[in-house]
């Protein structure tokens, strides 16, 4: 995340004495990946960050994983998953995991407790309504179809706003950006990319809490742990740099289409370890004249593929029971393609209306407890028209 941003108050020179009103010096707080040789950010704070009067385990949560065993292509319906109300941290629902990615769902109507994710950076897909995101780096209005990117270890809160919102999480154990092929070397978005830094908003002003004893959520490598901070950590009087929380609308994607068929990664958002997110998006389709709208039959051999179906109406599915909400698991060792019939009735179609948000993973995928509650088992024999032996 390399765009420079300044908000609030920083001093001309980094390390140099920046003052309270009182005299004091403020706080100064280097947050950077990759140790010191990569993106990071220069915080001011009121008081000390480093200063913590409690410590105590947390209980994670359980995920109650087991392996996709049988083999089988899976469709869970979120809004059958019992996903709250909650809160938009503690209440997330896994639904699919492994050593590189946790995908969850959550319906939140209330604020999260502080949060810090230190294990890696999270992206939020708002799928309905609005949220305030508000960090050390300050507020940020979220709604329905806003990806949101927290970094690794930035500590903030989700505050629903009006109506529960409904998110589908993703958290990696790494970091998660734009695809390397849409920048410069530098980190500009180049000409074809799908989107670029007038897309993505950011915090916009500082949030100062005048508070003492502030209870945090840390998800870290070994567990989870709620440290009590002597000082609320929202006291950042101003920060610069380019690492911070940012959100960019799926709305804003725009789609990259073509004469024939353009495979998915012309739909790549985010590139995350060993996993991609794509965004699609209403789109006119293939315009040779012999073009098939419809995908074509696909083996994805080094990747389980996920599709979270999030508005429209999605074409390759009509037959499969394939609602707002579903979300498809397609694993490598199953040949996946369009409904029977869809093909066919597919072509001379000009455009879609449909909005889907993939994840392909790179390693298998394990399948948490709450899928029990929301899978659609005929899935798995959609294609065969619901025969199965
Ligand atoms: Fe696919």
């Amino acid at each position: 995340m390399p765009y420079y941003r300044s908000v609030g108050e920083v001093p001309h020179k980094r390390h140099t004495q920046f003052r309270r009103p009182d005299g004091g010096l403020y706080a100064e707080e280097l947050m950077g990946q990759e140790g010191f040789s990569s993106d990071s950010s220069l915080l001011y704070h009121r008081h000390a960050p480093t200063a913590i009067v409690s410590a105590e385990a947390h209980e994670p949560p359980t995920l109650g994983q087991t392996p996709n065993l049988p083999l089988k292509p899976r469709h869970l319906r979120t809004h059958k998953v019992d996903a709250g109300p909650a809160d938009a941290v503690l209440g997330r629902r896994p639904l699919l995991v492994n050593n590189d990615v946790r995908i969850g769902y959550v319906i939140a109507d209330r604020p999260s407790p502080l949060y810090r994710n230190a294990v890696g950076d999270e992206c939020l897909y708002v799928e309905e309504g609005t949220a305030i995101i508000e960090s050390t780096f300050g507020r940020m209005e979220v709604g329905s179809g806003d990806y949101v990117i927290i970094p690794t270890s930035v500590i903030h809160r989700i505050v629903p706003h009006g109506r529960p919102v409904r998110m589908l999480t993703i958290e990696a154990t790494g970091h998660i950006g734009p695809p390397r092929r849409y920048l410069s070397v530098r980190g500009q978005f180049l000409e074809h990319a799908p989107y670029c830094e007038r897309d993505q908003r950011g915090p916009s002003d500082p949030l100062l809490v005048d508070e003492t004893d502030a209870e945090v959520y840390v998800k870290h490598r070994a567990g989870w742990t709620r440290h009590v901070y002597a000082h609320h950590p929202f006291d950042v009087v101003g920060w610069d740099g380019c690492l911070y929380p940012w959100a960019f609308s799926i709305h804003d994607f725009e789609p990259i289409t073509g004469r024939l068929h353009q495979p998915p990664p012309v739909h790549q958002t985010f590139e995350g370890p060993n996993f991609v997110v794509c965004s699609f998006v209403p789109r006119l389709f293939d315009y040779h004249p012999e073009g098939i709208p419809a995908p074509y039959n696909h083996a994805n051999v080094d990747s389980d593929e996920i599709i979270f179906y999030t508005g429209g109406d999605f074409m390759s599915r009509k037959g499969a029971g394939v609602e707002m909400g579903s979300l498809t698991m397609h694993p490598a060792g199953f040949i996946h393609g369009p409904q029977p019939g869809s093909v066919e009735a597919s072509i001379g179609k000009k455009d879609t209306e449909e909005y889907a948000v993939m994840i392909d993973t790179f390693r298998p995928l394990e399948l948490c407890e709450p899928v029990l509650a929301c899978e659609d088992t005929s899935y798995a024999w959609s294609w065969s028209g619901g025969r199965r032996k």
